[in-house]
């Protein structure tokens, strides 16, 4: 009988004995609000020592993002309900949904099929990585003082998975052209329908390449977030990163394979005056040491985040023997 159903999610989300549906006059049930249930999921989470960093910051983040996708309200939505009262379908799936985090690892993103990246919305599953790089800032800096995004024609997203740098870039520069470069023809399966649903199809297009191998044409900014992650370091990731696509992450020559070979390339497609900004994340220090004789210049974020490098066409001219001198010590033929 539905009474005792009810009765029995109370008991599996009140692992703190939080009454989250309070018996008020004989035994009518009166259903938990918004509010109530906001606070015990993140009660939950809390305990559970999961892994945040998948787009999010905390265990609050995670939790707005479950009742956005199981109450289906955008985040105004969502304020404004926070007295309401949830039905026993909805606080089922939310109990459904923080097990399957809790117990399988499995990231916030990927359970209610949506990220957010530079305030906008993007589906995501687990063909492509969960969208977090600082370049969100750098698009809402409009890449100053490096270029004037009014002027660039064309611009191109190497390794771009769900698309989210490249399209937030076709978004908010509205006289941008993209094309978004992916190697995995499912990551690019997703970021087509990113680019539908954004309404951007008109000025982007997927391309499916290994690095530059099929791009052509030059291009006025290059975007690259590259896998940066050395095969040792990714087995020792929380598992939460188990359930990201390996080659999304994982790259040889201590993690510096792809990204130096687009360092090595990336000088052919770019336009006089060009620029290249490049993403290693925490292995800003490896590049470093990898590239001991080439001045790196990194980019500073107030928003967190770290490890994007800038790189004018000249430069990268400059110092292109340096990166292929590294890349015949480290990178075998194959990988090149
Ligand atoms: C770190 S993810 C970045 C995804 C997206 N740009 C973001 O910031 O969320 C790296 C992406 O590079 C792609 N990739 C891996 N090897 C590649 C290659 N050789 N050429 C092109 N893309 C590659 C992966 O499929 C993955 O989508």
């Amino acid at each position: 009988m539905p009474f005792q159903h009810i009765q029995r999610l109370t008991v599996d989300l009140n692992h703190k004995n939080r009454h989250c549906i309070l018996f008020l006059s004989g035994a009518k049930p009166v259903l938990p609000t918004v509010a109530d249930i906001f606070k015990q999921s993140i009660d939950r989470l809390q305990p559970a020592e999961v892994f945040y960093g998948h787009g999010v910051a905390e265990a609050e983040d995670e939790v707005v993002l479950l009742l956005m996708h199981v109450l289906q309200l955008d985040f105004a939505g969502l304020n404004r309900a926070h007295d309401q009262r949830m039905t026993a379908a909805q606080i089922q799936r939310v109990d459904a949904l923080l097990t399957q985090r809790v117990e399988q690892r499995i990231p916030m993103a990927y359970l209610v099929g949506f990220s957010v990246f530079a305030g906008l919305s993007f589906v995501v599953d687990q063909r492509v990585l969960i969208p977090r790089s600082p370049f969100a800032e750098l698009i809402d800096q409009g890449f100053a003082p490096w270029v004037d995004v009014a002027a660039v024609n064309h611009a191109l997203d190497m390794c771009t998975g769900s698309g989210c740098i490249g399209l937030a870039m076709a978004h908010y520069f509205p006289t941008m052209q993209l094309t978004l470069v992916d190697l995995s023809p499912d990551a690019l399966d997703l970021a087509r329908h990113n680019t539908k649903a954004l309404g951007l199809s008109d000025r982007v297009q997927c391309l499916e390449s290994d690095l530059f191998s099929h791009v052509s044409g030059q291009f006025d900014l290059i975007v690259a977030n590259p896998p940066y992650v050395d095969e040792q370091e990714y087995r020792a990731l929380p598992a939460e990163f188990s359930h990201e696509p390996a080659m999304a992450l994982v790259s040889a020559a201590q993690g510096m394979a792809l990204p130096i070979q687009i360092l090595a390339q990336a000088a052919d497609y770019l336009t006089a005056g060009g620029y290249l900004f490049l993403e290693v994340g925490y292995n800003d220090g490896v590049l470093e040491r990898c590239l001991p004789t080439v001045p790196l210049e990194w980019i500073e974020f107030s928003l967190g985040g770290q490890g994007i490098c800038v790189f004018s066409r000249d430069d990268l001219l400059k110092y292109r023997s340096e990166f292929n001198q590294f890349l015949q010590a480290h990178v075998s033929q194959h990988l090149r």
